[in-house]
C-alpha cells in the first residue's frame, strides 16, 4: 500500500528518528507535517529535495492547547489527518533518574513529554480519524519498557505507560478502523546521545545481539510498515532493538 494521497503529522521532526520518520512517510507518498519544538524547516526541505510533500508546523507536545492549534490548522488546510507519529521525547542521560534521586520537577519533564505528549497527540486526532472512516497511529515506547536498565526510572516510566496506553487505545478504537501500535527501539544513534560518553556509546553498541547501535532509518522503516502494511496489528509495542530484548546474558 502507498501512502500516496494521505495526511501524515510527524511530532519531534526535527531530528533524529522524528525526522528520519518524516523523510520516510515523504518518500512513502504522504504529505507529511513536520511538528516540534525547534524549527523543522530542513527536514521540509530536505522532503522537497527528494521530490516529496511537507510542511512544518510548531507543536509543544506537552500542551493540549498546542495540540488543538496545530490539528484544527492541518485539518482545516487539508480536511483530514490519517497517520500520526507520536515520536517527541527526551530522557535524563545525565543527571540522576533512580527513583530515590529523582528530583519531582525531572519526573514531570519526562513524563509530561514521553506520556503527557502521545496521550494529548491521540486525543487530538481520534475523533477526526473517526470522522473520516479511520486512521493508523505510531508511539515511540522504548526498550526500557521491556527490560530493567540502569538510571532510567523516569523514563521507563513513561514508555512502559505508552504501552499500556497504546494497548488501550488499540482496543477502544479498533471498530473505528483505527490501527494504534507502538515501536521499542534499542539504542539509536540520534543527537539524543550527543552527551553520552564513547564508552557508553561503546557499551550500548555491544549490547544488541547485532554489535552497532541501530540507525534512525531503521526505526522509521518499521513505522512505515505499522503506516502501510500490518492491515492486522493492532496494540503492539513491537522492539526494532537490533536482538536486545531476546538476548540472554551470554
Ligand atoms: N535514540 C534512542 O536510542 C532511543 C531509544 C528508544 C526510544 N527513543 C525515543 O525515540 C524518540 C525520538 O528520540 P531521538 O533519539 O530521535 O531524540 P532526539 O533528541 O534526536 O529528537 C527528539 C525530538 O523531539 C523534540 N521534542 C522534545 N521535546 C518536545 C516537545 N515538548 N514538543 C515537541 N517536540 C519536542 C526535539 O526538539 C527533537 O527534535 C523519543 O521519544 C525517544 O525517547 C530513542
Amino acid at each position: 500500500m502507498s501512502l500516496s494521497g494521505s495526511i501524515a503529522l510527524v511530532t519531534g521532526a526535527t531530528q533524529g528518528i522524528g525526522r528520519a520518520t518524516a523523510l520516510r512517510l515523504a518518500e512513502d507518498g504522504a504529505h507529511v507535517v513536520c511538528a516540534d519544538i525547534q524549527p523543522t524547516d530542513g527536514t521540509v526541505e530536505e522532503i522537497g529535495n527528494a521530490g516529496g510533500s511537507g510542511e512544518s508546523v510548531w507543536l509543544d507536545v506537552r500542551s493540549a492547547d498546542a495540540w488543538s492549534k496545530a490539528t484544527s490548522a492541518v485539518r482545516e488546510k487539508h480536511g483530514r489527518i490519517d497517520h500520526l507519529a507520536n515520536v517527541a521525547g527526551v530522557v535524563n542521560l545525565l543527571s540522576e533518574d533512580t527513583v530515590v534521586g529523582l528530583t519531582e520537577e525531572a519526573w514531570q519533564q519526562v513524563i509530561d513529554t514521553d506520556l503527557k505528549g502521545p496521550w494529548l497527540g491521540m486525543r487530538a486526532v481520534i475523533p477526526g480519524m473517526i470522522d473520516t472512516g479511520g486512521g493508523r497511529i505510531v508511539n515511540i515506547s522504548s526498550l526500557a519498557a521491556l527490560r530493567g536498565l540502569p538510571n532510567l526510572a523516569s523514563y521507563t516510566a513513561a514508555k512502559a505507560g505508552v504501552a499500556g496506553l497504546t494497548r488501550q487505545a488499540a482496543y477502544e478504537y479498533a471498530k473505528h478502523n483505527i490501527l494504534i501500535n507502538a515501536i521499542a527501539p534499542g539504542t539509536i544513534d540520534t543527537p539524543i546521545l550527543a552527551d553520552i560518553t564513547e564508552e557508553m556509546r561503546r557499551a550500548n553498541a555491544d549490547a544488541h545481539m547485532i554489535r552497532r547501535l541501530g540507525d534512525p532509518a531503521e526505526i522509521a522503516s518499521m513505522a512505515a510498515y505499522f503506516f502501510r502494511e500490518g492491515s492486522f496489528l493492532t496494540g503492539l509495542t513491537y522492539p526494532v532493538d537490533g536482538g536486545w530484548s531476546s538476548k540472554g546474558n551470554f
